[in-house]
């Protein structure tokens, strides 16, 4: 699965890049010898009220746990995205929108359009009554108006929390809930792949489930009118009366800018919550860091706002940068496998950002695709989600780049809000499958099982020792469960969950979740939200699910179901209980494979041994070990007998 080959700095990347490695060795050693000088002079990049005279504040340790940056320093997030270009590049292109159909017609804006609108739709949401601190769950297709909202709130200081289009009113309803938010942005519908989504009905519905719901704003996409209740506002009648200026709200720097709901390997997703000044220098340098655009750059990260890599990458780091930023409605393999370079083309585009399991699936339909394209804009090439596998880097780096761009894998997290583990394009040399060396300022460490630190080349469990000014704050109302699940396996330490194997080199290789997360098609996946999903059927006694190997998403998931006695399996209950999964969280959730088990393996205390059951789903049933604890060791056989290839 490996590849030592190295490819170093190409000639020009090391004569031109903002940071070679001269450059890089000086951050290192800036950062090391004097962090709070180092972060506070990096902290100049950003447009202070006040600026802060306090750097970290941070404690891993039980008794003074908390994480703090910048903590006396006042802005605000949407000022540095827009208002501050102004000056100097008020005309520049600030957004690019690119729809899903492509014979329809892109939208541009410059960073002064930019600005109105995100003023305009904040002069809204004040109208509503909605003010600092609250919560605003936005629920959007990839359309500009997502991008406005979002601004709009940070302009305000209001808490977004962006709910993937993808997830089902059930999962929409339980995120309102969670954050009590009492306004929902949404469109009438959302397109993808040339299908629609029916995401005003699904918010009608979620409303049905949650109370403190009284306000939903309505974007205007289509020309079928969808049913509006005294609820809904439209947004295009709503932004007509309203000002294009509004005043900023200015922020502290830990005041909180967003939450957003992520997987955890126990219980319902926890909502992620980042602050204003250090979420926003962490997006906006290592948007630089590993990716080095300057004015004038085309930068196109192919995520979806829903997820954490779009709101950094989409938003906020290229705008902090003043950077033109692409956001793409659509699918990259819709109507076929053309369809991201031919946007490449069509917008000039110098880096693109997307995810392994997106070059699987292109690299599937052939090079030709590829080939019918020119893409000699393209500089840089960028991937981030889930370790990306040898051949797909190579095919990325040969095929799409020529061999001219260098591949930024990026190692990060939802937690820590931009990228950790990443090369420097004009100072770090590539292998395929590594996210290459921790960035300045980030110290990991991998450990063992037990905490004892592992040295040298080796491979354990990866933890980062000190905060970094991106890090998450809390879980929103369980500050406890922020501390119980990041910071008491190895105490002192905030542990990411990953395996990681660092060669002789220092280069980190993720290996892939040591916990009950899946990674489906760079989505994270809790083992037990799946299982809850399960059971909630009246049919399912029992369910137990883990991941398997998937050539295209990169994990699948695979689902062992136990059914109440009387019931029978059939091919016809898979497909419901598939679809009921769907319904119940979303497409991202549907399992692949479904295994009827009239048993679990269980310890004789009743603990499911998942080791077991991973290992069936791999295929790999040689190598079961020791199977003798289990309460009954022949449901084993029966379980191996019956996998579902
Ligand atoms: C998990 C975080 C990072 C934003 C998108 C996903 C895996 C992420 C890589 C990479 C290997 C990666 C890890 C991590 N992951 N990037 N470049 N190489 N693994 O964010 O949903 O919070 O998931 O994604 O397992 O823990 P997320």
């Amino acid at each position: 699965m490996t590849d030592d080959t190295l490819y170093p700095v190409p000639d020009a990347w090391a004569r031109h890049a903002r940071i070679d490695a001269a450059k890089r060795t000086a951050l290192y050693d800036a950062a090391a010898a004097d962090p709070t000088r180092f972060w506070l002079d990096q902290a100049q990049r950003l447009d202070w009220l006040v600026p802060p005279t306090v750097a970290d504040e941070s404690s891993f340790d039980e008794g003074d746990f908390g994480i703090r940056w910048f903590g006396d320093g006042r802005l605000n997030v949407a000022v540095n995205c827009t208002d501050r270009h102004l000056a100097s590049r008020g005309g520049d292109t600030a957004l690019i929108w690119e729809p899903d159909d492509p014979a329809g017609t892109p939208r541009r804006f410059t960073f002064l359009e930019l600005h109105q609108h995100v003023c305009r739709f904040a002069n809204v949401l004040k109208d509503q009554g909605v003010a600092k601190g609250d919560r605003v769950t936005i629920y959007m297709p990839m359309i500009p108006e997502a991008a406005f909202a979002v601004l709009a709130c940070a302009r305000i200081g209001a808490i977004h929390s962006v709910v993937f289009g993808g997830f089902s009113p059930e999962a929409l309803a339980g995120r309102i809930i969670d954050c009590d938010s009492k306004l929902v942005v949404t469109a009438d519908i959302g397109r993808r792949g040339g299908k629609t989504i029916p995401l005003k009905a699904n918010v009608d519905a979620a409303a049905e489930r949650a109370p403190s719901l009284e306000t939903v704003i309505v974007v205007r996409t289509a020309h079928d009118v969808v049913p509006m209740t005294s609820r809904d506002i439209w947004y295009d009648e709503a932004t007509a009366l309203v000002s294009d200026s509004c005043p900023a709200e200015p922020m502290d720097a830990e005041d909180p800018l967003f939450i957003l709901y992520t997987s955890g390997s126990t219980g319902k997703p926890k909502g992620v919550l980042h602050t204003s000044g250090g979420y926003l220098l962490w997006a906006a340098l290592t948007h630089e860091w590993c990716f080095d655009q300057r004015p004038g750059d085309i930068w196109w990260c192919a995520a979806d706002i829903g997820w954490v890599t779009g709101h950094t990458y989409i938003l906020y780091g290229p705008l902090a940068n003043g950077i033109t930023t692409v956001m793409y409605e659509g699918l990259p393999n819709w109507p076929d496998a053309s369809r991201i370079w031919q946007v490449i083309d069509r917008h000039k585009v110098t880096t693109v950002f997307t995810a392994p399991t997106a070059l699987r699936a292109l690299m599937k339909d052939g090079d030709d695709f590829v080939n019918a394209t020119d893409r000699s804009s393209l500089r840089l090439l960028g991937t981030v989600g889930e370790p990306i596998n040898p051949e797909a880097w190579r095919w990325y780096h040969a095929v799409v780049g020529e061999g001219r761009c260098p591949i930024i894998d990026t190692w990060w997290q939802t937690e820590t809000g931009g990228a950790m583990i990443a090369p420097m394009p004009g100072a770090t040399s590539l292998k395929p499958g590594s996210a290459t060396l921790p960035l300045p300022g980030i110290v990991p460490q991998l450990v063992d099982e037990k905490g004892a630190v592992l040295d040298g080349a080796t491979e354990g469990n990866l933890v980062i020792t000190r905060s970094w000014p991106g890090q998450m704050r809390t879980v929103w109302g369980d500050h406890d469960r922020f501390f119980q699940t990041y910071f008491t396996t190895y105490p002192g330490k905030y542990f990411t969950g990953d395996g990681c194997r660092r060669d002789a080199d220092g280069y980190y290789w993720i290996t892939g979740r040591v916990d009950d997360v899946i990674n489906v098609s760079g989505h994270r996946m809790g083992t037990a939200e799946v299982e809850s999903a399960l059971v909630l059927h009246p049919k399912v006694a029992e369910a137990a699910v883990v991941g398997m190997p998937h050539d295209v998403k990169g994990q699948g998931i695979y689902a062992y179901v136990t059914l109440n006695a009387g019931e029978a399996a059939s091919d016809d209950l898979r497909q419901t209980l598939r679809s009921w999964v769907r319904t119940e969280i979303g497409p991202i959730a549907t399992p692949d494979a479904i295994q009827f088990a009239p048993g679990l393996p269980k310890t004789r205390s009743g603990k499911i041994m998942r080791r077991i059951l991973r290992k069936i789903a791999e295929g790999d049933t040689s190598s079961l070990g020791d199977t003798s604890t289990l309460a009954d060791p022949a449901v084993v056989d029966d379980l191996v007998a019956n996998r579902v290839a």
